[in-house]
């Protein structure tokens, strides 16, 4: 019997696609057939000006020069490398500049394809280091609500969507969830850092009583929530979740896979809140989106426990296929120096407040219940639809792709995050677009 769905090379049924209304697309296709800098263009040949950096990772911008020509050159010189116990000069001298923008201490990277599995490996690097330690009864990883670390077991597990968790069955066991930060009736429309919630911290230090810390490995968080519609740390929230930890000898990790390379105008979020994590997860940004890459950097207190034992054996019984593929490491450097070239780091840093005024210029619209930014990061969050969650958030996001503007929505939040080379004229577009979309009553 054939297993074939009679399909035409263009026939868009076999195809399942990720996180997407198949059906509703399969009708209506929004197809990119190329991009350029800070627009995509469609498949019926409209220009659609990027105000997400693809999936928050595009942050120097679309088809960049040094970036692509690393690639080409890269694939004709050396394609594939075996990753395990075998190595390639691109691997360690990414690995050495990703250190010099990482936060002190930092000091070791282990390579991936993704954020999700960045953050599997930092769960795993968390629970073995203990257990090199000595001290295996630390198995617990504790997450939090609204949490959004990929979608791998480890992730999902620590991570607080429900629709993300509900489906899959039990998890992994010895989870807990600090409760999330999102308190729009006192911190509506606040611009930056919320005042209030930073005291929410402390209910890992219940966390801690409930199990004791000697059970403890772990604590992740996403120092700036993006997937889940932007939540912004309250003001000292992260230094006491650091404080805590340090206080109980448990590690915290900083899941950067998208606050990393610029977004808040600096190197990664531990360096704009001035808290430093054990472990730091990344991906997205570190390749520019192009090649799939992610990187976990640990510090040299967890690196160097795992350097005993016989010099012949392995030290951590991890890694992937294409851990440190050449090609995408010749796309992360290139990256990094098209970041270091063109100052993009400083230039979100200095563009944050044109954003923010942008942003909040749009509060007066029907609908919107909370606008909130930080960095070359927005979210509009609009009351939604009696009945039909998520439903006036995907209309927007429909006309938007119709007017020629690529927004993200996640339940009923608009979520912005344009790459770091936008000019005050785009986004001076990018809200006067939505502007309209919002005041057509959608
Ligand atoms: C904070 C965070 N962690 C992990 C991930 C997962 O990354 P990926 O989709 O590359 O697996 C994402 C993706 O948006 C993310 O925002």
């Amino acid at each position: 019997m054939s297993n074939r769905l009679n399909t035409t090379p263009n026939d868009l049924r076999a195809f399942w696609m990720p996180f997407t209304a198949n059906r509703q697309f399969k009708k209506e296709p929004r197809l990119f057939v190329g991009a350029k800098d800070m627009h995509y263009t469609t498949h019926d040949g409209r220009q659609v000006l990027d105000a997400t950096a693809g999936l928050w990772c595009v942050n120097a911008g679309h088809c960049r020069p040094k970036i692509t020509e690393a690639i080409r050159e890269q694939a004709g010189e050396l394609d594939y490398a075996p990753a395990f116990q075998l190595g390639h000069p691109k691997a360690f001298e990414l690995a050495n500049r990703l250190v010099d923008i990482a936060p002190e201490g930092l000091n070791h990277v282990l390579y991936t394809n993704s954020g999700s599995e960045s953050v599997d490996t930092a769960l795993k690097v968390a629970l073995a280091y203990h257990r090199v330690k000595g001290n295996g009864s630390r198995f617990r990883l504790i997450g939090r609500e609204r949490g959004y670390h990929g979608v791998n077991f480890g992730g999902i597990s620590v991570g607080g969507i429900v629709a993300n968790r509900k489906m899959f069955g039990t998890l992994l066991t010895g989870v807990d969830h600090m409760p999330h930060t999102h308190q729009p009736g006192k911190n509506a429309f606040t611009r930056g850092e919320p005042e209030h919630g930073g005291d929410l911290a402390s209910e890992l230090e219940r966390i801690v009583t409930l199990h004791d810390a000697s059970t403890i490995a772990a604590v992740i968080v996403e120092p700036v929530a993006g997937s889940t519609g932007v939540l912004i740390p309250p003001k000292g929230y992260l230094q006491k979740l650091r404080d805590i930890c340090t206080r109980h000898g448990i590690l915290l990790i900083f899941d950067e896979v998208i606050t990393g390379f610029g977004r808040m105008g600096t190197p990664f979020a531990a360096q704009y809140y001035g808290v430093t994590p054990d472990i730091m997860t990344t991906a997205k940004g570190l390749t520019n989106g192009v090649i799939p890459m992610g990187a976990v950097l640990v510090s040299s207190e967890i690196h160097d426990a795992f350097m005993s034992g016989p010099e012949h054996m392995i030290e951590f019984f991890h890694g992937y296929t294409y851990s440190g593929n050449p090609i995408a490491a010749a796309a992360g450097l290139a990256t990094l120096e098209t970041y270091k070239e063109e100052g993009l780091f400083d230039r979100a840093r200095d563009m944050a407040p044109y954003w923010e005024d942008g942003l909040h210029s749009l509060k007066d619209l029907p609908n919107v219940i909370d606008i909130r930014n930080i960095g070359m990061i927005g979210a509009i969050e609009l009351d939604p639809i009696a009945g039909e969650p998520t439903k006036r958030a995907f209309s927007a996001f429909l006309k938007a792709y119709e007017n020629g503007l690529l927004i993200r929505t996640t339940g009923d939040i608009i979520a912005m995050s344009p790459p770091l080379i936008a000019e005050k004229h785009h986004i001076d577009e990018i809200f006067g677009k939505l502007r309209e979309i919002l005041k057509s009553n959608i």
